[in-house]
């Protein structure tokens, strides 16, 4: 980590996987761990202490948050047997055997619902699906906050999805109670250096921002400049791999999905009625 770091424009250039680099408007640390930041898949064993921990969850817990109702919890796991069976929940992912710290981040309803049934208040409106989504969203920008944080001091993270493959199993192994649901995983701990993680370039910016109202118009063109640049990148790898492919296959079909077809029953049985 002692690397010199590059220049601005070419941090963002990096981004893009864009030839033509453009200075930014302005920069600074946090705007550097922000553009440098690449999935890490493979770790040392090195522990994650207990004080750092406490930092990712304050960073986690700086978050806005939706009328501040704090509607997310997140458990860190770090038994090596637990995140082992929680691995083969997720597809076998090996990168959460190896790391330290497994951090699931969750929904939580169960909370509020506890204070309501201790004063005798009604609680209806956790039962709709603006609840849910408040409480889906807020554990996302927590669970972001930490990944900022864990980068900016120097570890690696990768978020864990395929913790949704089997939720009831989940749920089983890290005893939640109804209305408490994992949104994703993350996965923290030392970059194995080995590993040469890249940052991997995203669509161009002028398929994602628009000016005024929405235009479709060129979505087209801007994923086939993507193609170019994301296969080229990935050749430099000697990998051969299309964002197209890959993209169209993952959301073909329900079956594509690795069992999230199956959401919104999961979330119903599991106390989030999404009315
Ligand atoms: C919500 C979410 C779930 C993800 N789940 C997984 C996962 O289960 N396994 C994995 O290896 N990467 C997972 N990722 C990482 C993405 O594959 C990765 O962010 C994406 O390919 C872009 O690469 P980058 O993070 O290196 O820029 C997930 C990312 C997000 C945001």
């Amino acid at each position: 980590m002692t690397q010199t770091a590059p220049a601005p424009d070419q941090t963002v250039a990096q981004r893009y996987g864009d030839p033509v680099p453009t200075a930014p408007a302005a920069w600074n640390p946090v705007l550097q761990v922000l553009h440098e930041h690449r999935s890490v898949r493979r770790y040392l064993p090195d522990p994650i202490p207990d004080s750092v921990l406490r930092l990712l969850v304050s960073a986690a817990q700086s978050a806005p948050s939706s009328s501040n109702l704090q509607l997310w919890s997140v458990i860190a796991v770090r038994d090596p047997e637990r995140k082992a069976r929680l691995a083969a929940l997720a597809g076998d992912q090996d990168h959460i055997r190896q790391a330290p710290v497994l951090l699931v981040w969750a929904a939580d309803l169960a909370r509020v619902r506890e204070l309501a049934a201790e004063r005798g208040t009604p609680l209806d409106g956790a039962d709709y699906l603006e609840t849910s989504y408040v409480a889906f969203l807020d554990a996302a920008l927590a669970a972001q906050n930490a990944v900022v944080a864990a980068e900016s001091l120097g570890y690696g993270t990768v978020y864990i999805g395929a913790l949704r493959n089997h939720p009831e199993q989940v749920a089983a192994e890290l005893h939640l109670p109804p209305g408490v649901f994992a949104v994703a995983g993350l996965v923290v701990g030392v970059p194995d250096p080995a590993e040469d993680a890249r940052v991997k370039p995203r669509l161009p910016q002028a398929a994602v921002l628009h000016e005024e109202t929405y235009d479709p118009a060129g979505q087209l063109a801007h994923i086939a400049d993507y193609e170019t640049r994301i296969v080229t990148f990935f050749a430099e790898q000697n990998l051969t791999r299309s964002w197209i492919d890959q993209t169209l296959a993952r959301l073909a079909s329900a079956e594509s999905l690795n069992g999230r077809h199956r959401l919104r029953e999961q979330l119903t049985a599991h106390g989030f009625p999404l009315r």
